[in-house]
């Protein structure tokens, strides 16, 4: 197809810090070179309820340092119906709208691939191209997703603040962090806060494993507090893709301790839970992810003006990924497009994905659980 005229944005899915320094510099960029830009509120509901309006540049001049969206962003579960779609491309018809950026994650993507999926368009000009952007990092073939450094940082600086009051009073902390399935920002933050363990669905554990990984962590921490003159204080990070609830856990934690530490006061150990929730997903971006947005949108908006589809801007050289399914961009060294479809299929089983970077993540998942306690 031609290179695209009439260029939509849309953030959809939970939002990510940085999507708003992505949707200046798609709009920017796209409105450079000629195309004539359009804001989809409220994700894939806002785009069936026909909320679309040209972006006024003036009105996302300054935006890259918010949080959230400044379009706002939805779950919209009934887009996985054919006729809700048709209706879809309908109003994009109507707007002359020929190309979409789409800014989300798994879901938002996928829906992407719907939308745009030839055997539906039956002739419609309509090409796609997707930016991952999920604080989950749960998006195979980028390496990271707009919003993960920032969710990290955020992580960090509560578990600092955390780490002070547990130190003064000795206490054990587990603390748990977003992340749905995956616990990428889990076992990285675990490593950036020094925490004495991580918990992660990834390791498949069953309940009474973890609260027994979480007892021999306190008591291997207590013996090494007493032999070296260190604190006692025990910082766990959760991620909330482990099943059990942070307070059954702590209950679990506090019988299984009382049976079987057998010091003069095994009342002085004490369990606290802190669930960081919704927090860890807003906030000021980083530098890091407003560089991220803004480049994966050039990225993004120049693909679609060269007539591409159907691949997702991401934040991984060409040579770490297969070249069957990637390409460099050419707007950006450090950046690739790489096929829909396959970054799909691998998010779906992400332990059992086929390319390098899925294999780098399950191995190290391993290794670091191992090394945290040292
Ligand atoms: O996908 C981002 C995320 O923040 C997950 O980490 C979390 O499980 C989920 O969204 C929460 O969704 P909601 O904001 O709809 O409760």
């Amino acid at each position: 197809m031609a290179g695209c005229k009439r260029i939509g944005i849309l953030t959809s899915g939970g939002d990510a810090p940085g999507m708003n320094a992505a949707i200046r510099a798609a709009a920017l960029m796209g409105r450079a070179a000629g195309a004539e830009m359009f804001g989809i509120e409220e994700g894939y509901k806002g785009l069936l309820k026909d909320q679309i309006a040209p972006i006024d540049p003036a009105a996302i001049a300054h935006i890259l340092r918010e949080g959230g969206t400044i379009l706002g962003s939805a779950r919209s579960k009934e887009f996985h119906e054919v006729p809700v779609r048709d209706r879809a491309r309908a109003t994009l018809a109507k707007h002359g709208i020929d190309g979409l950026v789409i800014i989300g994650g798994n879901g938002s993507l996928t829906g992407a691939m719907k939308l745009a999926d030839p055997a539906e368009l039956k002739g419609q000009p309509l090409n796609v191209i997707g930016i991952p952007a999920s604080i989950d990092n749960d998006l195979a073939l980028t390496s990271l997703s707009i919003g993960v450094d920032t969710a990290m940082n955020t992580i960090v600086e509560a578990c600092d603040k955390i780490a002070d009051t547990a130190t003064a009073h000795d206490r054990t902390f587990i603390i748990e962090v977003m992340g749905r399935h995956c616990g990428f920002l889990a076992m990285t933050s675990a490593i950036a806060v020094g925490a004495d363990l991580a918990l992660f669905p990834e390791a498949g554990k069953p309940e009474a494993a973890i609260v027994e990984q979480i007892v021999d962590t306190v008591i291997a921490v207590r013996n090494r507090a007493h032999r070296q003159h260190r604190g006692r204080r025990v910082i766990i990070i959760k991620a909330e893709g482990v099943a059990i609830p942070v307070e059954r856990l702590k209950d679990l934690v506090d019988a299984r301790l009382s049976e079987k530490v057998c010091d003069s006061d095994p009342s002085g150990i004490e369990t606290r839970v802190t669930v960081l929730g919704h927090v860890v997903r807003g906030g000021r971006p980083s530098a890091f992810d407003r560089l991220l947005g803004s480049r994966l949108a050039n990225v993004a908006v120049r693909a679609l003006l060269a007539g591409t589809s159907h691949k997702m801007a991401a934040w991984m050289a060409p040579a770490e990924l297969p070249a069957s399914v990637a390409t460099l961009s050419p707007a950006d060294p450090y950046c690739s497009l790489v096929d829909l479809r396959t970054v799909l299929a691998e998010t779906e089983n992400p332990q059992q994905g086929q390319t390098a970077l899925a294999h780098w993540r399950a191995g190290a998942f391993e290794e670091i659980e191992e090394a945290l306690l040292l």
